[in-house]
């Protein structure tokens, strides 16, 4: 969560950490082969949960609205239900044929019908727990209890203690000046801002070659996914949670560092995997974004992982654990479920954090906020927001307009692949001419992205919702009970 309140940046870190028990090889077998499935499916998948804690600390430190106000909403959804949408529906079909005879999914979602009610009592009650006791009531006392017991029923590792000794932590977002703005941005654990940064600022040293070449062309297509290329590259080296490892971050951001990394890029030719490494020497995620009336902004990206996590629901609580332990680099080289690798910075060390692509974003300009924007999307999460960043002011694009565009995604792996959203490809053109000059341009796998973004416009905001997904940007006009409080 990047937050903007009263002219001072802040960044909470609420991401999973690996159980205590964890180890570097647990997805291994005897042999050292990557064991199918086993950190994104069942009990082991799951790193213990932050979001309670995360939402609990912004809370605690900044709320203003009494925090069992806050969770109130969500105990009427769970408790009097809501009701499945089309796109929503195609997610329990799915979940229901990975997860089938493997975890209890099934048992819990199994009669979920597209425009019925979905209820969820045992989710009500242990929201009314989170209610009652705050953090207490998910990290002890008997939803605590429930999901060790749950543990047990598969093997699972998380423990009582992993989950007391669950904190979320305030960490510096990471800062850069653009263009005479400010990006704030999610530090690591996460590689989002990093990533948005190094993406920002390597496009802008290579604006001659930018020069004049429209939007989602070839040319277009290949610059920008030549430097994605070295944005994976270091991120598969280099990034990991900075409690356990130290990420060269001010070298990763410096000028000069940017500069020689630009120098790398051929503007023709796409770069072999030999020839890219790190540069130093030696589906469902949600994202909100929100401005309020006195011009504080949070960015804010949270996660299960993949769609259901694990698929394990932890029986008598009514909630689905996560499968975050597959953003760990399970073994040098070999790609998570989002096909990008890593090393040694991002592997399993017990309660260390995995590696998170997710890219909160908020772009102030004279200490105001200017712009809010993330995504889910897994590994196309900081490519999407970076696109959203330069349609938006190189393209000026509005915050609908920009949310819809076609978009495109490059990750090292493999060189010359590049995917565009199946549901709003780039053009035809750019296609055939991308395959002209080697490149396979084909579909990505999911419909990814569904980012929410806020942009400052002359008067007021404007708010752009992404038409993949399923959110909804609403401008509120400022009720007379709050005139003259603001800004
Ligand atoms: O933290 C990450 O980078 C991933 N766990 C995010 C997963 C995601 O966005 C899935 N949704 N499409």
């Amino acid at each position: 969560m990047v937050m903007y309140l009263d002219g001072k940046a802040y960044f909470l870190d609420y991401r999973e950490t690996a159980p205590a028990a964890a180890d570097k090889d647990m997805y291994l077998d005897d042999e050292g082969n990557v064991i199918e499935g086993a950190s994104t499916l069942g009990h082991l998948a799951s790193g213990v949960p932050g979001s309670v804690a995360g939402l609990w600390a912004a809370h605690q430190r900044f709320g203003k609205l009494a925090w069992r106000d806050v969770v109130a909403p969500a105990i009427k959804l769970a408790r009097d239900g809501y009701v499945v949408d089309a796109k929503q529906m195609i997610e329990f079909d799915y979940g229901a044929r990975e997860f089938a005879g493997k975890t209890n999914f099934a048992k819990y979602f199994g009669d979920v019908q597209e425009n019925q009610r979905l209820v969820q009592p045992e989710l009500a009650e242990t929201l009314q727990r989170i209610a009652a006791r705050g953090r207490d009531g998910f990290y002890g006392g008997k939803t605590a209890d429930m999901i060790v017991a749950e543990m047990a029923r598969g093997n699972g590792l998380i423990t009582l203690d992993d989950l007391e000794n669950y904190q979320a932590k305030w960490r510096a977002p990471l800062r850069a000046d653009w263009r005479g703005m400010e990006i704030l941005a999610a530090p690591p654990p996460s590689s989002g801002g990093f990533a948005v940064i190094q993406l920002l600022k390597i496009k802008d040293l290579l604006a001659k070659d930018f020069e004049g070449v429209p939007l989602n062309s070839a040319q277009y297509v290949h610059l920008v996914a030549e430097i994605e290329k070295r944005v994976f590259a270091d991120r598969a080296e280099y990034l990991g949670d900075p409690d356990y490892v130290d990420v060269p971050m001010e070298r990763l951001l410096s000028d000069e560092y940017l500069k020689k990394r630009a120098r790398e890029i051929d503007p023709e030719h796409i770069a072999e995997l030999g020839d890219v490494s790190p540069g130093l020497e030696s589906m469902e995620t949600t994202h909100y974004s929100i401005v309020d009336f006195d011009g504080n902004a949070v960015s804010t990206t949270t996660t299960l992982n993949l769609s259901f996590g694990s698929g394990v629901v932890v029986e008598g609580a009514g909630f689905l654990l996560n499968n975050e332990m597959d953003d760990f680099s399970v073994k040098p080289g070999v790609p998570n479920a989002f096909g990008v690798v890593g090393n040694t910075a991002n592997e399993i060390q017990p309660g260390k954090r995995m590696l998170s692509s997710m890219s909160p974003t908020i772009i102030t300009k004279d200490g105001k906020v200017d712009f809010v924007s993330g995504t889910p999307g897994g590994s196309t999460i900081f490519t999407t927001v970076f696109q959203m960043i330069v349609d938006s002011y190189d393209f000026g694009m509005t915050a609908t307009a920009a949310a819809g565009a076609p978009r495109f995604h490059h990750q090292l792996l493999q060189p010359d692949v590049v995917t565009y959203s199946p549901s709003v490809p780039l053009p035809e053109a750019t296609i055939s001419a991308l395959s002209d000059r080697g490149y396979r341009a084909i579909p990505h796998s999911f419909d990814y992205g569904d980012v929410q973004t806020i942009r400052r416009i002359p008067g007021g905001w404007d708010a752009g919702t992404d038409p993949r997904g399923r959110g909804e940007s609403r401008v509120i006009e400022q009720p007379d009970t709050l005139q003259g409080t603001t800004q």
